[in-house]
């Protein structure tokens, strides 16, 4: 009875959670109700922001508009040597500097908690020697964990949230990382990144929700939501826009994609975006069509600002202004530059390595050339934002708080929740896995093995990924293994050294071959290949010849072509980057104390000839890849009965479908259910299928719920031929599980 109770419970939570997350109108409605209570506030904020304004001279606006990263103002810059007193002096107290950031990498020279604390303290410290007192806003990536900290924890980055299918569990990592960054003074965090991507040669997938527009969205306002919950830090979603459409997945490339793809698939989760709140937006790199971001008054002002009513400030990434003139060639100067890009709509310039943009700047004002009322706007939005998040009545982070929450309890088991909820079983011939008590003799080998740095990936402590030694928390899946009772671990650290290899295999019953890539950021990552590294393919294929049964664990930051290995090895199973609990979160999973649920957030192509290739591609065009989106296996099975689909649902009201979920298998798990649409028939040729609602559902062994998904009318939307955005009569077909049904869409 008890257990009916709480099952009846947790279902009702389950539908006000779903019907929360998926039910677009219902949001908007909330937002209203929550924007008449806080009017007031906000009223008092643009009195106080107005106040401020009119004080301000020239030279102390155009310094809030710009930002220098950290080893600007090291004595020995990228080599860091500590603070210097007299950049300090000159960038804040001269030139009154609105913002500091710290790059991948841009840690104090002893990377402690209460070192950061003192780095950021110290800089905000010389804001007091400044006329109006304007606190800076220091900014950071902190994209899986407050990152850059030596002993924090380290998340599972975003390709692998994505793998979750778990919203709740992405916001609760945001929200504590935000904890972690406002102990340390800093209360702007560069996330989350809302790229769709569409090319896994992109040093950039990892960082990404994966290929589907609307899984992006909804994670993308779950992290939006946890970093900005306790109304301290601000959020940037990055990076606006089409960032993930790199062409060849060549980073910072020029991009040549139809405005079609722009509105259906790139711009969903920045309009997601701007609904949730976020504070800040970060502009791509790169360009649409020829015209870099950064210049494009049309993509800034139009439509961000205008159409999709964003209200806090837009902040260029790293260099971007300048790059208008040396890597766009769009124009031949510092000063074009900087009068396009802010004439266009940015706010704030990351500088990031000098101080002429800021006397440029000023320049700039003075001969009209940007107009001061332009200007203005955006000091009035960065203060704004500076008012909203508290900054001014409180702007020093806490030695203690932040050395008391690196490294903490709560973090660590939500980042081992988030990474055994991404694992992802892509194949288990003969139900190898879970690895049974017979099985005595482990052979272990792989590059991955003994490594934390490769669990990690890039942006961790340093921007291309941390040494082994300066990764403090965790244990790499060896040690972990090696803890096991009642198992033998035979380990092979030269994973190259073919003798021993065939030598360990014929002691062993089966291997675990981890493998993987080395870690990697941005352009740094980008790839021509998607091939698992030759050494470790001749590993698998030792393994093969030596007929012992293999799991395969990858640890990489995108789909790698696994082909060979799909057809000879046992078992794969893909972890993704996942972060410093990735050791024991693997080797849970093999062992069977935890059931995998992960489902793919990307395609995993057979080989790069296929590229691009993702699931909602048009129903003309091929789609057989080696593993599909939203692929994953478990150790149990799950049933889906009572599959009610209405058989038509007017404009307006929100399409309903509800099942039971049964588990029918052996063991306790998770099912990831998928609600999929797509045209019948109308006047562009039908994506083959889009994703519409999902839920994670955790089901005992025979246990059964019901599940309830909602589709809303905005999703339902169609972009005509004219462009525009519509409802409209006619039929559509619904897909869940195996069952495909029409629905009609009435007027
Ligand atoms: C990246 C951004 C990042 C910024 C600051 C840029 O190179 O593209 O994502 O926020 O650097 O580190
Ligand atoms: C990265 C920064 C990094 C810098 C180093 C930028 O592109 O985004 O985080 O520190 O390059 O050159």
């Amino acid at each position: 009875m008890k257990q009916k109770i709480l099952s009846l419970f947790m279902l009702v939570i389950l539908i006000i959670f779903i019907s929360a997350c998926h039910t677009g109108k219902k949001d908007i409605e909330t937002a209203k109700s929550q924007d008449v209570k806080t009017n007031t506030q906000i009223g008092d904020i643009d009195k106080k922001v107005e106040e401020v304004l009119s004080q301000m001279t020239l030279q102390e606006k155009v310094g809030q508009v710009s930002q220098v990263d950290i080893h600007y103002l090291m004595k020995k810059q990228w080599e860091k040597g500590g603070l210097d007193p007299k950049r300090l002096e000159e960038v804040i107290v001269k030139y009154n500097i609105g913002s500091i950031l710290s790059g991948g990498g841009g840690s104090p020279d002893n990377n402690t908690p209460i070192e950061w604390v003192k780095m950021v303290n110290e800089i905000q410290s010389y804001t007091e020697k400044t006329r109006l007192k304007i606190p800076i806003i220091y900014g950071v990536d902190a994209v899986h964990g407050h990152n850059n900290l030596k002993g924090s924890v380290i998340y599972p980055h975003n390709l692998g949230v994505a793998a979750t299918w778990n919203p709740e569990l992405a916001s609760k990592s945001a929200s504590l990382t935000a904890n972690e960054l406002y102990a340390s003074g800093i209360r702007w965090n560069f996330a989350p990144v809302l790229d769709v991507s569409m090319d896994p040669r992109w040093g950039r997938t990892y960082e990404t929700f994966g290929e589907d527009t609307y899984l992006v969205s909804v994670m993308g306002r779950s992290i939006i939501e946890g970093i900005q919950e306790s109304g301290k830090v601000a959020a940037s979603a990055k990076h606006f826009l089409s960032y993930g459409a790199a062409n060849n997945g060549q980073d910072r490339q020029s991009t040549d994609f139809s405005d079609r793809t722009l509105q259906e698939i790139f711009l969903p989760p920045f309009r997601e975006a701007v609904k949730a709140g976020a504070k800040t937006v970060m502009i791509n790199s790169g360009d649409v069509n020829g015209v870099p971001v950064h210049s494009s008054k049309e993509l800034m002002t139009d439509l961000l600002k205008e159409e999709l009513g964003f209200e806090g400030f837009i902040i260029s990434d790293w260099e971007d202004v300048r790059k208008l003139e040396y890597y766009h060639k769009l124009v031949p100067s510092l000063e074009e530059a900087l009068t396009v890009s802010f004439n266009a709509g940015l706010d704030m310039t990351m500088i990031p390595m000098s101080i002429d943009d800021i006397k440029t700047l000023e320049e700039l004002v003075k001969s009209g050339k940007i107009l001061e009322e332009r200007l203005d706007d955006a000091v009035r939005k960065i203060l704004k934002v500076k008012y909203e998040i508290g900054l001014f009545e409180d702007k020093y982070g806490d030695e203690n708080k932040a050395a008391e929450l690196a490294g903490n309890e709560e973090s660590i088991n939500t980042a081992k929740q988030m990474a055994l909820e991404s694992l992802t079983l892509l194949k288990n011939e003969n139900n190898i896995l879970p690895i049974t008590k017979e099985k005595k003799n482990i052979l272990i080998v792989g590059p991955v093995a003994d490594s934390k740095r490769m669990l990690c990936g890039g942006w961790t402590i340093g921007w291309q990924g941390a040494d082994e030694k300066d990764l403090v928390l965790g244990e790499t899946i060896l040690q972990v293994v090696k803890k096991k009772e009642g198992i033998n671990v035979i380990y092979v650290p030269n994973y190259e050294d073919e003798e021993k290899v065939r030598e360990a295999a014929k002691k062993a019953d089966m291997a675990i071959a981890a493998l993987g890539e080395e870690p990697y950021a941005e352009y740094e990552g980008d790839t021509e290949s998607l091939d698992i590294a030759i050494e470790q393919q001749k590993l698998l294929h030792i393994l093969e010849e030596e007929k012992i049964p293999t799991a395969v664990v990858l640890v990489s930051g995108r789909p790698l072509t696994i082909e060979w290995a799909s057809k000879n090895m046992d078992a794969i199973l893909w972890a993704y980057l996942p972060g410093t609990e990735g050791g024991s979160a693997i080797i849970d999973t093999l062992f069977g104390d935890y059931n995998p649920g992960g489902r793919l957030p990307i395609t995993i192509p057979k080989n790069i000839g296929q590229l691009p290739i993702t699931y909602n591609s048009r129903q003309t065009s091929n789609y057989d890849p080696l593993y599909p989106f939203g692929h994953g296996l478990s150790y149990t099975k799950f049933q889906y009965s009572k599959i009610s689909i209405p058989d038509k649902v007017s404009a307006g009201d929100n399409l309903r479908v509800s099942l039971n979920l049964k588990n029918i298998g052996e063991y306790a798990g998770d099912e990831v259910v998928l609600l999929y649409f797509n045209e019948m028939y109308t006047e562009v040729i039908p994506r083959r299928k889009q994703l519409a609602a999902f839920s994670r559902i955790h089901l005992e062994k025979g246990e059964e719920k019901k599940v309830e998904l909602g589709i809303s009318q905005e999703q339902l939307k169609i972009l005509g031929h004219d462009m525009k955005w519509m409802n409209k009569e006619r039929d559509i077909q619904i897909q869940i599980g195996d069952i495909k049904k029409v629905v009609h869409i009435t007027k």
